[in-house]
């Protein structure tokens, strides 16, 4: 297992499409250990294979809620149905120090494969379903930021670009 380094914003490979997967062998399941082993140490919620620069439909998750670890991941994962909306309060591990609200479905119903290639469905709602629906972004080359209002969008970049070009100028 290794902790692979996360793309950060604006990074270009953040947004490039990811691929389906479709060879179910040990250099899937090598990503995901990484995957996991990534996001534990970074404390995130959530990982993209996009954001450590692996162009494939892979994404983990694990919601935290009440302190227990709930780990999941999902390979080539699809929302086939969802229901209603709400404000879900959202960070990135790629666009550190930014936070807000994004519009999520509430209620999702996923349908993804195993890393057998095997089919499942899964229900999530709230919480869980603002993860993965911002992981499957991730796969599509797209950032929370993306979707705030232009006028939100705009503050918040330009905070990050100055947090990025001071952060540049102190870098060994
Ligand atoms: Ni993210």
């Amino acid at each position: 297992m290794a902790i692979l380094s996360i793309l950060r914003y604006p990074d270009p490979r953040l947004r490039k499409k990811a691929k389906k997967v479709d060879v179910f062998d040990s250099t899937l399941h090598a990503l995901l250990d990484n995957l996991f082993e990534t996001m534990y140490a970074d404390e995130g919620v959530g990982l993209a294979a996009t954001q450590v620069n692996i162009h494939w439909r892979v994404l983990t998750v694990d919601p935290m809620e009440n302190g227990h670890k709930q780990p999941f991941y999902l390979v080539n994962p699809e929302i086939i149905h969802h229901e209603g909306t709400f404000d879900s309060q959202e960070g990135c591990l790629s666009v550190p120090g930014a936070y807000d609200n994004v519009k999520r479905h509430q209620h999702i119903t996923v349908r993804a494969q195993d890393k057998t290639g095997e089919f499942f469905t899964l229900q999530a709602s709230d919480f869980k379903a603002a993860i993965i629906q911002h992981e499957i972004d991730h796969l599509n080359g797209k950032l929370f930021i993306d979707r705030l209002s232009s006028i939100k969008r705009d503050r918040v970049v330009k905070e990050l670009l100055a947090l990025n070009h001071w952060a540049k100028d102190r870098q060994f």
